[in-house]
């Protein structure tokens, strides 16, 4: 049994697939081979353009619907109750599903009313057609808002968070009311190959950079993690990290790291993180 986040009626692998720019057969073939391998969780969004590719890989597989966790979003354009239901439902179209187990709110948008599209999640929870909520890219003052004023019941922030951007007041004020916190470019989109410090715990261990980076991650209590991983070499490698024991010494050496490398922060969009 893989290791699980279990909190507020959530029940998530901690490892899964990310599909951000996978597209298409590759994307199909790159979901069904990490089904195969052992994965049992896939995050996606309607902004990928990809749920049709990633339902071709659910339909195919012999793993059961019940022991996969899917994730998807809902665009920050489409924050309005009609917009949410309409992006919801050609969601579980594309992705051939009844329900998915996780609906976020992909980014804050300065123009949402938060309550009311809180609320049409809530709905749609409600409805079955999503077995929990949460939110995407939300800092601590909107968490805050969420989860003081609005009582919304969100069980998780998908964040960017790996070695080289820290993310303590998110986790703290995640880990104060039990929310999960789902790490995005948990391998800071590939670039740690030739990170010196990681280099070298990775030497000690007989292991990859990336391998350290995730299983640095993986190893924090309420923390999951999406690696996007198409090809096979790169998806087993991210499964056998699983198997890795960092010790004190390598949390150490990761905990003095500069920590404010931020990979995404789109112009136009990104909101005040602090
Ligand atoms: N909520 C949001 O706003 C948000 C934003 C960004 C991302 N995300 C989600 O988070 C997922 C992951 O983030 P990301 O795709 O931006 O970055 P990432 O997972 O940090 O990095 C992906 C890159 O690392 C490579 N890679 C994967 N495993 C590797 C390994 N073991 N060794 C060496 N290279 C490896 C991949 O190569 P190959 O693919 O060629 O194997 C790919 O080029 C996304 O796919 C998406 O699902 C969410």
């Amino acid at each position: 049994m893989q290791p699980m986040i279990t909190t507020h009626g959530l029940h998530m692998p901690k490892l899964g697939l990310g599909t951000w720019k996978m597209y298409g057969k590759e994307c199909t073939d790159a979901v069904g081979r990490a089904l195969a391998m052992g994965y049992r969780h896939i995050d996606t969004a309607q902004m990928y353009e990809n749920e049709g590719a990633v339902g071709e890989a659910l339909a195919d597989t012999s793993v059961a619907r019940a022991d996969i966790h899917v994730t998807t979003k809902v665009w920050r354009d489409n924050l309005t109750p009609e917009a949410m239901r309409r992006a919801m439902e050609q969601s579980l179209k594309l992705l051939k599903l009844d329900y998915v187990d996780l609906y976020l709110i992909h980014w804050p948008s300065p123009t949402m009313n938060l309550p009311e599209s809180l609320g049409t999640l809530v709905k749609l929870k409600e409805e079955g057609l999503t077995t929990n909520i949460g939110v995407s890219n939300f800092p601590v003052a909107l968490m805050k808002q969420a989860v003081e004023e609005v009582q919304a019941p969100i069980v998780c922030n998908q964040i960017e968070y790996h070695v080289e951007l820290g993310q303590a007041k998110v986790l703290n004020y995640a880990r104060s009311k039990q929310i999960a916190v789902t790490a995005y470019c948990p391998l800071a989109r590939g670039l740690l190959g030739d990170h010196g410090e990681i280099s070298k715990i990775a030497s000690k261990h007989g292991c990859s950079p990336q391998q350290v980076a995730l299983k640095w991650l993986l190893d924090q209590e309420g923390v999951a993690a999406i690696p996007k991983a198409t090809r096979e070499a790169s998806q087993r490698a991210n499964w056998e990290a699983q198997k890795l024991q960092l010790d004190d010494s390598d949390r150490q050496v990761i905990a003095g790291l500069a920590k404010d490398h931020r990979v995404v922060n789109p112009a136009g969009f990104a909101v005040p993180w602090d």
